[in-house]
């Protein structure tokens, strides 16, 4: 929590929030999620793992998890703790590049990516080179599923993406949307 504090700090406009998601944020972003089909799912942003702890409690062993940190004192938190673990790669990088980055992971798709980057606070180009990533990673079937506290960025998405569902956690502090995202 500290940490998350201090990262903010230092850069609020590529953290975007001063806590990590809650529990109820976390269930509401799995619950899109077929863990038993999924083979690769790719997250952006992990931050302090809210997520990530969700997404490897579900998954199956055989389901490789990839996360993408750009920042450094998150992503040697992320390593620490899990760069041991079977069918896990966190990657010092960022989002931008996460069509190669999966690549490189030897998946020439992904079934899921989970982002919790903040597209209302990040600059324009950072966002579009982002979704021109993850569009290259769905293809057909993948589904892109991320959180926003706003709907300010919701046409922006859907320039890009087809949304296929939209939810409200109001139990979250502060409430948050759910979109869920796929190819055009
Ligand atoms: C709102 S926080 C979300 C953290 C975590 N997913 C959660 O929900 O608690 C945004 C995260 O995105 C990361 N981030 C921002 N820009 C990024 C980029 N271009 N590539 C990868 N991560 C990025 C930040 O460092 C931060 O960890």
């Amino acid at each position: 929590m500290l940490l998350f504090l201090r990262q903010y700090i230092k850069n609020p406009k590529k953290i975007g929030a001063i806590a990590p998601s809650g529990k109820r944020l976390a269930n509401a972003m799995m619950r899109q999620i077929d863990f038993d089909s999924a083979e690769c799912i790719v997250e952006f942003g992990p931050g302090t793992g809210a997520f990530t702890e969700e997404l490897l409690r579900r998954r199956r062993n055989r389901t490789m998890l990839i996360l993408i940190e750009q920042n450094e004192k998150f992503y040697h938190l992320l390593k620490e703790r899990l760069g041991e673990q079977l069918n896990v790669t966190v990657v010092h990088g960022s989002a931008e590049d996460a069509d190669l980055i999966m690549r490189k992971c030897n998946f020439s798709a992904a079934d899921y990516i989970v982002s919790g980057l903040p597209f209302n606070s990040l600059p324009k180009e950072t966002s579009l080179n982002v979704f021109r990533a993850a569009k290259e990673m769905l293809g057909e079937n993948g589904v892109f599923i991320t959180f926003q506290y706003t709907l300010l960025q919701r046409n922006f998405l859907a320039e890009h993406f087809r949304f296929r569902d939209m939810l409200h956690v109001y139990s979250n502090i502060p409430p948050a949307y759910v979109f869920v995202l796929k190819n055009r």
